[in-house]
């Protein structure tokens, strides 16, 4: 017989004479005619209630099912008798798969997340986990339900790299050569030619740098996989490994850039709402009370947009004493980026023409700005809660331009030569943006830190499982 996910079960439209399920014991109570076992598949939040008659010739099985133990049942469904629950599931046999005695780490009482953190390989069996990554199995196909329904083409960008897309240096290091004896050059220093694909080779930061490859030939794409940086940041927002979305376009300035940006984060709550709302409820009454109320207000309202020059002016006029101060020409830092969105503005807010000093190299240059003002075509979306979740700009499509802005930076030309060549043969105005998949979690979830919305966490420090 078929197995029936308990999901599934739950929404029956009729009793059913026989049903099979399998999963995981949540809980179990004995009573003097029967046990009442609680099973979990993780298909859904719930689970369904097993009713195990003591006259059964299996029940001596059912002292075995302790919480944690997996199990298979075959039986009918039945309306139910208890409150909170349609159908219940009456055994007709009852078999213990796996056993869990008592060291079984998660019994039912409250866990805190840092131990449940440590618990990594088990605490998907909570409610709060399996909640919080069915959500995120749900957006990750969202994200390609929306860009496909517009003709965005997917493009798989590479992992490992030789060039640094974001100019900034916080990459980690692939090399296969022997770190106790590495080959040296004449000069001591550590010979490259010699490793692995023959330079020095990274993780990739960003596929954005091989996505405008492709969006200057397949004019709309997005990449979604796996970054990394090796940034020392203990922050509740940065990981170390995180997942990306950005989507490229050409023919695309800022302007529609920024305009995609608010629909893709928009889309993605309303496809939450719509297809996780047990979750969701779920996270409303036990991570954060206001999320509905402000995942709603989101929806609602139009997303604001302000300059970088308008943002630091609000900041001056605030008459806050900062921990950072603000001046025109320094990054905005997480607190401000908070008090724009939670404050002042009260929603998320887009933030946009940044100095040229303090942005990558490839931004688009502004043309018309005083010099010691000097701006680029970037944009931060920054939310309540979280700040900065999604970051973009229209890039840089004048050759001569964007050779300056490397030089500004320190760049070799010579890595790049693949990436200038896009602006010698048939340049385009073009734009796209980075999506930090886990922020979007944290923002949809409520669950306030990064590591409680990626399966495995990989912080400085920390690479368990
Ligand atoms: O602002 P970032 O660094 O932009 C880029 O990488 C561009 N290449 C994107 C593009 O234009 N195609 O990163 C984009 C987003 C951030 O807004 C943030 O949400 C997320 O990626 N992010 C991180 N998320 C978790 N941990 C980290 N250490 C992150 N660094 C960036
Ligand atoms: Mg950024």
């Amino acid at each position: 017989m078929n197995r029936t996910l308990v999901k599934d079960a739950l929404v029956s439209t009729q009793a059913l004479d026989a049903i099979f399920l399998q999963g995981w014991v949540r809980t179990r109570r004995d009573a003097k005619a029967f046990s009442f076992v609680e099973l979990n598949d993780g298909s859904c939040l719930k689970g369904i209630q097993v009713i195990v008659d003591a006259t059964l010739p299996d029940y001596a099985a059912v002292s075995r099912a302790s919480t944690g133990a997996s199990i298979a049942v075959h039986g009918k469904l039945v309306p139910s008798q208890g409150q909170g629950q349609k159908w219940e599931v009456v055994a007709d046999k009852f078999e213990v798969l796996g056993e869990a005695d008592a060291t079984y780490p998660l019994q039912k009482k409250g866990h805190t997340l840092e131990f449940l953190r440590e618990i990594a390989h088990l605490r998907p069996r909570s409610n709060l986990f399996g909640a919080v990554f069915r959500v995120r199995s749900r957006l990750a196909y969202a994200v390609h339900q929306f860009f496909q329904e517009k003709s965005f083409c997917y493009v798989h960008t590479p992992i490992i790299t030789a060039s640094d897309a974001e100019g900034a240096g916080d990459m980690f290091r692939v090399t296969t050569l022997d770190l106790a004896q590495p080959p040296k050059t004449e000069d001591g220093a550590i010979d490259s030619t010699q490793d692995f694909f023959g330079k020095k080779t990274f993780l990739t930061v960003s596929g954005q740098l091989e996505a405008e490859i492709f969006a200057t030939a397949l004019s709309n794409v997005y990449t979604f996989g796996p970054t990394f940086r090796a940034e020392n940041s203990h922050t509740s927002r940065h990981a170390s490994e995180f997942w990306m979305i950005e989507p490229e376009m050409a023919f695309c300035d800022l302007q529609a850039d920024m305009a995609l940006a608010e629909e893709f984060v928009k889309y993605l709550i309303r496809d939450a709402k719509q297809h996780c709302a047990a979750d969701l409820e779920f996270f409303s009454k036990f991570v954060d009370k206001d999320l509905l109320a402000r995942l709603d207000f989101v929806l609602e309202r139009p997303f604001q947009r302000c300059s970088y020059t308008e943002a630091i002016e609000i900041l001056i006029a605030s008459g806050r004493s900062w921990e950072h101060p603000v001046a025109w020409g320094d990054n905005l830092q997480s607190e401000h980026e908070r008090f724009l969105s939670e404050e002042h503005f009260k929603c998320p807010v887009t933030v946009y023409n940044y100095p040229r000093a303090i942005k990558a190299f490839y931004m688009r240059k502004n043309d018309g700005d005083a010099p010691e003002r000097q701006t680029v075509a970037a944009m931060d979306l920054l939310v309540p809660g979280i700040g900065e979740i999604i970051g973009g700009s229209q890039r840089e499509e004048r050759l001569e331009v964007l050779r300056e802005g490397m030089a500004l930076h320190h760049l070799d030309e010579k890595s790049y030569w693949w990436y200038l060549d896009l602006r010698r043969y048939g340049t385009v105005p073009h734009a796209g943006f980075g999506l930090g998949f886990e922020r979007m979690l944290m923002f949809v979830t409520g669950v306030a830190n990064i590591r409680d919305v990626i399966p495995f966490a990989r912080t400085p420090g920390t690479a368990e499982f």
